[in-house]
């Protein structure tokens, strides 16, 4: 139970895990060495979780210009995704860990969206940490497909215009059924968002490390989520 932190401490934490690539460059291995590395880390950290009383975790696994890299990295890295869920699977449900994927997954590859949704199906009882896995996803590209799905129910009827707030915006979004990340942590020494939650993380503090994600560990991560618990957050409104 989240006995060590006061009880505002983030119920939702969002992670950018960079730093894969310079870990494994450091060390004069291929880059997809460093993903390996990269992909035990995750364990940990969603173990923590539970501990430090965060609910829900969000990790940005692969970015909608991540195509960008070469055929082989990202070729090897769909292949650790396959590979991290048929390996991790039946582990996560007895660790009630319930998954879920965001991002577009129109451009993956039929087998790994068809392990994304079993996996989704097997876990979605759990409800000990929320653990939610971001693979070829963009804020833009989100609130893009939204907008689009949005339009095409006004065109039905489901809706007008006048129905169109934030709320309703937030429930077209891929993370409709999330509560907005109170917390964004991003290894590696880059201060940027990157395209990651951009709707969601309107009101979210941002922590920006110097550690290569595969460095990461679960201290450091109680440590960061342990200092959030005394910041001030206000929301745009005076302290009382
Ligand atoms: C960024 O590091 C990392 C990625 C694009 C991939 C993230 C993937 C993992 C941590 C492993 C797999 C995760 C799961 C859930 C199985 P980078 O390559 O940009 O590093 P660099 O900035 O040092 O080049």
């Amino acid at each position: 139970m989240a006995k060590d932190l006061p009880p505002s401490g983030p119920r939702h934490v969002a992670v950018i895990m960079d730093g894969n690539g310079r870990w494994a460059q450091q060390r004069g291995k291929p880059r997809l060495f460093g993903h390996h590395a990269g992909a035990k880390r995750v364990r940990e950290i969603v173990e923590a979780c539970p501990e430090i009383g965060v609910k829900y975790l969000t990790i940005f696994a692969f970015s909608t210009e991540n195509w960008k890299r070469t055929q082989t990295e990202v070729a090897g890295l769909m292949s650790l995704f396959r590979r991290y869920i048929q390996r991790e699977a039946q582990d996560m449900l007895r660790r009630g860990v319930r998954v879920r994927f965001i991002g577009d997954r129109i451009k993956l590859d039929h087998k790994l969206v068809r392990l994304m949704d079993d996996l989704e199906l097997l876990t979605a009882e759990n409800d000990r940490v929320h653990l939610t896995i971001a693979i070829n996803y963009g804020g833009r590209d989100e609130v893009t497909r939204a907008t689009k799905r949005l339009a095409y129910d006004i065109e039905q009827g489901k809706l007008t215009h006048k129905d169109v707030d934030a709320e309703t915006i937030g429930k077209y979004l891929d993370t409709h059924v999330l509560p907005d990340p109170d917390l964004v942590i991003r290894t590696s020494g880059e201060a940027r968002i990157s395209n990651f939650l951009l709707w969601q993380s309107a009101y979210a503090e941002y922590e920006f490390i110097d550690t290569l994600w595969p460095d990461f560990s679960d201290t450091e991560f109680k440590k960061i989520v342990g200092q959030y618990a005394g910041r001030d957050r206000r929301f745009g409104a005076v302290k009382a």
